[in-house]
């Protein structure tokens, strides 16, 4: 008889392939996957702790399963991810779900097999958290579920300590795997047929720092010209590292996507400085400048923070005044959440949650027009999509441009994988709608 696994994943791309590595793992012991957490032999959960929501939504989903492992004895049910890993949680999460079988952070994933063996053979709760500073797997075979897309990790970790931010603490020290590794990572997916690479870290600009032979501009590069159609892209890029070089390397290799991903989270130099961001507004925008002139067609987006202690409501206008002057195409949006354990969360002048809602329904507000404007000027263009799912629900195929912009089109034929000119007819907000005009490749 068949034994299945599921997998609830929260979060960032980093966990999302991280729970591809999971996958890795539990298929290799012979479970196979199964759409309905009911139908699991074992339930894992990878969860995410950037955002009290985000934990919040991990507790709910972990609560649910009280009745069901109730009825299902034998079930497994292990969480692992950041959530974890913050200082104490282990033990919160034990006391609060006692039904839950195995506890694991973020540098022990690969050790996952020789947990679940642990409780199987009898030990009643496997907790089992490591300090991870310097720990990077090689051997890890990650079943990939996003084809055409496949994520490869270049750096592990975050050194910044933006003030605000539990990543370092859950992640640990910045460091990165040997380029030789990447590349043939790269190579060897693009022969299998994947037609997007993304390249994985917390800064990515910061790739090698020291330890290998290769900056990220570099790296890039190497990857960019390797043989085979595939569109290559990178996240997420620290405004204070990224450098003109890497915007040379943009422009010059055009398997490279034109679109980059560079939050800078506040436009007030008061607010920066108090997130430790290390660079000003006018800094901001020189990178930006310098992005454009190499690559004038670049897409750029963003991630924006509202309700940093002590922001203002002039702090708050000058957030809008630089969302405007960018002229970012998207963005994601987030009020401040107090993290335990970081910099901010002990800042006098947290703002209140009403003052934040505000303040974000204006800003998302603005941030939604630029985006609705971009996508008007698509209509009547042909553009080259990458095909990369199926939506049941509207009946159409989809994908996204080099830019990064989604379009919906109808096809008889299955056109995952294939790259497709789609005559766009129609703008949406941020999608776009058209019709295949032709399948290149
Ligand atoms: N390493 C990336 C981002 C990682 S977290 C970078 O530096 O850009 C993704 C986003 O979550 C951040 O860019 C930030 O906008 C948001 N974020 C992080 N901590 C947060 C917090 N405590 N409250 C609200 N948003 C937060
Ligand atoms: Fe967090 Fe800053 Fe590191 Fe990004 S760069 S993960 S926001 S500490
Ligand atoms: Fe990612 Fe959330 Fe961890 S954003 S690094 S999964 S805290």
């Amino acid at each position: 008889m068949s034994k299945y696994f599921h997998i609830t994943t929260y979060g960032c791309q980093m966990n999302v392939h991280e729970s591809e590595k999971i996958a890795g793992i539990l298929s290799e012991m012979g479970y196979c996957a199964c759409e309905e957490i009911e139908d699991a032999d074992i339930a894992v959960f990878n969860t995410c702790c950037i955002r009290e929501n985000a934990e919040n939504h991990a507790y709910g989903n972990i609560g649910m399963l009280k009745k069901l492992k109730a009825r299902k004895k034998d079930m497994i049910i292990a969480v692992g991810g950041c959530l974890p890993q913050q200082i104490g949680k282990a033990d919160v999460l034990n006391k609060k779900f006692p039904y839950v079988d195995i506890i694991f952070g973020t540098h022990n994933l690969g050790k996952l097999k020789e947990f679940i063996l642990k409780r199987q053979s009898g030990k009643k709760t496997v907790v089992e958290i490591e300090d991870g500073d310097g720990v990077i797997c090689e051997d890890d075979k990650p079943l990939r579920t996003s084809y055409p897309n496949a994520w490869i990790n270049i750096t592990y970790g975050c050194n910044n300590f933006c003030s605000y931010c539990i990543v370092p603490y859950v992640r640990g020290r910045e460091r990165s795997r040997r380029s030789q590794d990447i590349v043939a990572e790269a190579k060897a997916l693009i022969e299998e047929g994947y037609k997007e690479i993304t390249l994985l870290g917390q800064n990515v600009n910061s790739y090698g720092n020291g330890t290998d032979d290769l900056t990220f501009p570099e790296l890039l590069e190497k990857i960019a010209k390797l043989d085979g159609k595939f569109r290559l892209r990178f996240m997420t890029s620290h405004p204070k590292d990224f450098s003109e070089e890497l915007a040379r390397v943009i422009s010059e290799n055009r398997k490279i996507c034109r679109a980059v991903h560079l939050p800078v989270q506040s436009g007030s130099d008061e607010i920066l400085r108090k997130m430790n961001r290390r660079y000003t507004a006018t800094d901001y925008i020189k990178k930006v400048e310098i992005l454009k002139k190499y690559v004038p067609d670049c897409a750029i987006t963003t991630d924006l923070i509202v309700g940093f202690p002590t922001e203002t409501d002039k702090d708050f206008g000058d957030t809008l005044n630089l969302v405007k002057r960018a002229g970012f195409s998207s963005a994601f949006t987030f009020v401040y959440s107090r993290r335990e354990g970081t910099a901010a969360a002990e800042m006098e002048g947290q703002i209140p949650e009403e003052v934040s809602k505000e303040r974000i329904m204006r800003l998302v507000e603005l941030v939604n027009s630029q985006t609705r404007a971009q996508s008007a000027e698509y209509v009547g263009k042909t553009v080259e999509i990458l095909c990369e799912d199926f939506d049941k629900k509207r009946g159409m195929f989809l994908g996204r441009d080099e830019y990064g912009r989604m379009a919906y089109f109808a096809s008889e034929k299955n056109l995952i994988g294939k790259f497709v000119n789609v005559k766009i007819n129609a703008a949406n907000g941020v999608s776009l709608t058209g019709d295949v005009a032709d399948i290149s490749e």
